[in-house]
């Protein structure tokens, strides 16, 4: 949860076990969008995921979402393949676009 002068304003969701994290769900309030929020809440779960030693992240996200795309190819995550169908959409489903990232050993 990010936290600015006594409100939310944004969260992130990480869950993790077996060597792997998910990032569940990442959220800013409109208002505070573009101002670095969202990096902050993405490297504290990447943080997280190397505290719990896992090896790799994963997350899912709209193809029709290019601003969440952006952010999470400018931190690393990588194209990894697609859920087809995966979400509601207004026109019947979305496919899911899967991204992850390494997170290499710390020497
Ligand atoms: C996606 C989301 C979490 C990004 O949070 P944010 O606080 O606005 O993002 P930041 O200010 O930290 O921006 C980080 C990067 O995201 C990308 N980005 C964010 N807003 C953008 C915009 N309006 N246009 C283009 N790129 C954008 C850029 O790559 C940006 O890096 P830069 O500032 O160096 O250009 C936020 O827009 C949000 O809550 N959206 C609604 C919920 C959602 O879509 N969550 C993701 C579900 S997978």
């Amino acid at each position: 949860m990010l936290v600015a002068s006594g409100y939310i304003v944004g969260y992130g969701v990480l869950s993790s076990g077996a060597g792997e994290a998910h990032i569940l769900n990442v959220c800013v309030v409109p208002e505070e969008q573009n101002k670095g929020c969202g990096r902050r809440i993405v490297k504290r779960l990447i943080d997280l995921a190397r505290w719990h030693r896992c090896e790799r992240v994963f997350l899912e996200v709209r193809p029709s979402n290019p601003n969440a795309i952006s952010l999470y190819e400018s931190m690393g995550f990588n194209e990894f393949g697609r859920r087809p169908n995966y979400y509601p959409a207004k026109k019947g489903r979305e496919d899911a676009l899967v991204m992850a990232i390494e997170l290499l050993p710390d020497p």
